[in-house]
């Protein structure tokens, strides 16, 4: 055994996955909590040389900490390559201070996770005002893979000549890819945020009415974007609205206001665990992950 994939029991369940896909072996880490709130980590007491520990970022204070535990604990139990697999990337959204004295939280955390990993695999990070993930998290390998083009095979699927539309201009990379393989019509809305449940968003200039219209992106967390460009697609006409979306963060009351708000069906894949997991992301984190495995 070359290499292990490591998980905490709450994600037992898509470790499990991701480990069948790469054929590779998995343990659980021993978590336990002392009632002051304070973490104690058991790792299995052998390890190979390389550890992949996998940790999605989603509600990610402690899980930080829970990352430096075990990546330290890792090294000190043998590990000569520890690598992070984090379906969900956390902190991304923030990569300038929008007013003076704000933290950039993008450039912190991924320079703390670039201090305790040596690679980092991720789907769909939020990268707007940064070109890679490299620079976000400056680690020789650090993987942005994106599930745009699987979202984009399961619309395919379910819709005929959807119209797909980014609710904003950060997500037009992620509609052109997953528009392209079937040749899907697609545009952006306009977006300004005035606070966490406050956004104004315009539609691009085209005709929408009549259309299967699905909106794609890289994140539902409040579900407000989602919700305002919804009302608008329908105001203007559309026959149907729907969601792909990678991230499914959806915060409490997410998802009851995006129906509420028109629409039909939610897919989004399984980088965070939701009741709308419609398309798996394990063969595609298989799939990068096993060249670092063999090295
Ligand atoms: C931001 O630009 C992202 O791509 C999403 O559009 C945003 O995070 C969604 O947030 P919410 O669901 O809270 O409106």
């Amino acid at each position: 055994m070359s290499s292990v994939l490591l998980h905490f029991d709450d994600e037992a369940a898509p470790a499990a996955k991701l480990a069948a896909a790469c054929g590779c072996a998995i343990r659980p880490i021993e978590r336990h909590r002392f009632p002051d709130g304070e973490l104690r980590l058991r790792l299995p007491e052998r390890l190979p040389r390389v550890v992949v520990l996998f940790r999605g970022l989603a509600y990610p204070n402690e899980k930080l900490v829970e990352l430096m535990l075990a990546a330290d604990t890792a090294r000190a139990l043998g590990a000569e390559q520890v690598v992070l697999v984090a379906p969900y990337m956390a902190y991304m959204r923030q990569d300038i201070a929008f007013r003076v004295g704000e933290a950039v939280s993008q450039r912190i955390i991924g320079r703390y996770l670039a201090n305790l990993f040596d690679a980092v695999i991720t789907v769909d990070p939020h990268l707007h005002r940064v070109e890679t993930l490299g620079e976000a998290i400056p680690v020789t390998d650090a993987l942005a893979l994106s599930a745009a083009p699987l979202l984009g095979d399961f619309v395919a699927g379910r819709r005929r000549a959807p119209l797909l539309m980014g609710p904003d201009s950060e997500s037009a990379k992620w509609v052109a890819s997953a528009a392209a393989a079937h040749g899907f019509d697609h545009a952006v809305c306009s977006k300004v945020r005035h606070g966490d449940r406050n956004v104004e968003i315009a539609l691009p200039e085209m005709a929408v009415a009549g259309r299967s219209v699905v909106i794609v992106d890289d994140v539902a967390s409040t579900g407000h974007t989602v919700a305002v460009a919804t009302q608008l697609l329908l105001a203007a006409g559309a026959a149907s609205v729907d969601l792909a979306v990678t991230h499914a963060l959806f915060a409490e009351g997410a998802l009851a206001l995006v129906r509420e708000a028109g629409v039909s069906e939610v897919w989004s894949t399984d980088a965070i665990a939701h009741p709308t997991n419609a398309v798996s992301v394990a063969p595609l984190i298989a799939e990068a992950l096993l060249p670092l495995m063999a090295r």
